[in-house]
């Protein structure tokens, strides 16, 4: 779109190195991804993801895939974001939890309670950076895991 707004301010472009990235150029950059590799529970990290034009083009072609509200939170669980400022990761957020309700308007509060949770746990803000290193030295720590359980219901692995 051309009124897409792709910096903030000067001072975040000198901080941070922060241009958002337009949907176009997300777009051709998502298909560039092979086809065999869009599944609904194919693992995705933005380690610079700013307020989420990549995670939300992501999670769009992984909502069509979905069958129901359960496949909305697998999907969403194997996106991770990283960004070190705290507005992007509320606005990555925001987004992200939007297109599941607006995708299941009507799923009941324990999907609204992991979609909440999958959020805090999977977009994170912080040095992407030292995240990974610690993902790749500590053992503890693991993305979360949703895993269906014998009566249907929901829950985290860790
Ligand atoms: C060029 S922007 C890209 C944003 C997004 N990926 C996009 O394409 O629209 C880079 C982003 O990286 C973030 N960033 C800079 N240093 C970082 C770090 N050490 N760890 C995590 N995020 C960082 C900035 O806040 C900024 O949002």
């Amino acid at each position: 779109m051309a009124d897409e707004q792709i910096i903030k301010s000067k001072e975040r472009v000198r901080d941070f190195a922060e241009v958002y990235t337009p949907s176009r150029i997300v777009k051709e950059m998502c298909d560039l991804i092979p086809a065999e590799k869009w599944t609904i529970e194919s693992t995705f990290l933005e380690p610079a993801c700013g307020n989420g034009n990549f995670l939300v083009e992501i999670y769009a072609r992984k909502l069509k895939l979905c069958a129901n509200e359960h496949d909305g939170l697998k999907a969403l669980a194997s996106i991770v974001g990283i960004d070190i400022q705290q507005d992007n990761i509320d606005e990555a957020r925001d987004r992200l939890k939007a297109m599941y309700l607006e995708a299941y308007p009507n799923c009941n509060s324990f999907c609204k309670w992991m979609l909440n949770m999958t959020l805090r746990n999977n977009i994170i803000c912080g040095d992407s950076l030292t995240i990974m290193e610690k993902w790749a030295t500590d053992n503890n720590m693991r993305a979360p895991v949703i895993v269906e359980g014998a009566n249907g219901q929901y829950s985290f692995l860790n």
